[in-house]
């Protein structure tokens, strides 16, 4: 039986991801809470895991333990800023604390500055469908990076910002709820300005800082590649959903298929790119979806999903997403953000682990220059408007005991972090069933 260990390079960053509102509880200022309590969500975020009331703790020492040397959290700007013209001094002095606690246990802090979450006031003044939101982010973003730099360079701007738009402006199922595919273009346009604006204030206060955002990036293949409709639908979807910021760090130009809007600020302001990947998307022409440009995306009959069919386990697509970055933007360092799976009884986890992990591998063989891995995430935690229903965390979550439980995953990915590379051992020990697959011969 073959045997071999994918190592990795000195220094790589292995850790998992968490936001601000998934994990902290009683978050009751922001345009989450209020869609919570409006019904439009399965379930109340609550307590969460109760990092607020101080459970962190426990969760970094899990985390460090299992060899975890880096860790990716939000900030939620509603408690940072609970009113216009007011900080919050304590609640940034808890964020110094997590960020401390994370420097203590050996591990590099990397901190976003908005997951999704909005202060209720700023929706009352529009959100983010107007320009005045640039300059109260930048405002946001200066105040809390003073207070954070003592612990932090490693910045992410804005996680998303397509997903915030996608779901919130079309699909609806977030906040605001809307219909309206010209709105979510100026949605985008404006995140892209706040970002570049807090690129610049960011390198001001702390020249030494590495500043990205995270861009959800979904491949795309079509279903009959022979056919050309399918080809065309592939391309508008991809370009829809991936291209928007994209475009405009390359160019200064953000281009979608609902229109372009010049943006010569945001061009170049990217210190690193933050991939999230989950999966990759079948995408074939459909006369019935007018709504969605024509075209369907989907996962192939027997494909390996997940329990809410939510994710699908396509190694070979986060290879492919790698490769779409290097190509476009040669020589930037990559950060993978978020990746991971729901999968309450970690029945498909252990292989989605060590296969994505193995294609990270075969970029890193490359040269590509792929610095770090955040798997999403270190404990179940409250999934947006899909609730509880869906579990994501290496530690299982009792939301009404608070009661952490280990799923194997997490020491599969204990062993991976410590050896710093991927074993035939370990996948021969928790996912044989893909072991033939991964080592062949
Ligand atoms: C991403 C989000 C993250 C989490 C995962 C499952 O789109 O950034 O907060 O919900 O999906």
């Amino acid at each position: 039986m073959p045997q071999a260990t994918f190592h990795f390079p000195r220094g790589f960053l292995w850790g998992c991801a968490t936001a601000a509102h998934q994990v902290e509880g009683n978050n009751t200022n922001n345009n989450w809470w209020k869609w919570e309590q409006d019904g439009r969500t399965n379930g109340k975020a609550g307590l969460a895991c109760d990092w607020w009331g101080g459970r962190w703790k426990e969760d970094f020492d899990r985390a460090a333990e299992a060899g975890q040397n880096a860790h990716r959290l939000s900030v939620e700007w509603s408690r940072i800023q609970p009113a216009p013209d007011r900080w919050d001094e304590d609640a940034l002095e808890r964020y110094r604390a997590m960020l401390r606690g994370l420097k203590e246990r050996g591990m590099t802090p990397m901190v976003t500055l908005h997951h999704f979450t909005d202060p209720l006031w700023l929706g009352e003044m529009g959100g983010w469908e107007t320009e005045a939101v640039v300059p109260l982010f930048e405002k946001f973003v200066r105040k809390t990076v003073e207070a954070l730099k003592e612990y932090c360079t490693l910045w992410c701007t804005v996680n998303e910002p397509n997903i915030y738009t996608l779901i919130g402006y079309v699909d609806g199922a977030f906040p605001p709820g809307k219909h309206d595919l010209r709105l979510s273009l100026i949605v985008q346009a404006n995140m892209a300005r706040a970002h570049a604006a807090a690129y610049r204030a960011i390198h001001a206060i702390q020249p030494e800082a590495r500043v990205g955002y995270a861009l959800h990036f979904r491949p795309m293949v079509p279903a009959r590649p022979w056919f050309p409709l399918d080809r065309l639908e592939r391309n508008l979807h991809f370009n829809a959903i991936n291209m928007a910021f994209p475009s405009a760090i390359l160019s200064g130009v953000m281009r979608s298929p609902v229109g372009r809007v010049r943006l010569p600020e945001v061009k170049g302001t990217q210190d690193y790119f933050g991939l999230n990947y989950y999966a990759q998307d079948t995408v074939t022409f459909d006369l019935s979806k007018a709504g969605e440009l024509f075209g369907r995306r989907y996962y192939p009959e027997g494909s390996d999903v997940s329990d809410t069919r939510m994710v699908a386990n396509i190694p070979e697509g986060f290879f492919e997403a790698l490769k779409w970055i290097v190509r476009n933007y040669p020589n930037l360092p990559v950060i993978v953000t978020e990746n991971g799976i729901e999968d309450v009884s970690d029945r498909i986890r252990p292989r989605y682990l060590a296969q994505h992990v193995h294609q990270m591998w075969r970029a890193v063989n490359f040269n590509w220059p792929v610095k770090g891995y955040f798997h999403w995430s270190l404990v179940d935690n409250f999934e947006w408007e899909r609730g509880w229903t869906q579990r994501f965390g290496l530690w299982a979550l009792d939301v009404e005991t608070q009661k952490r439980t280990k799923r194997p995953s997490a020491d599969l990915y204990a062993e991976i972090c410590k050896e710093n590379g991927l074993s035939s051992e370990m996948v021969k020990k928790y996912c044989p069933e893909v072991f033939e697959k991964m080592f062949p011969g």
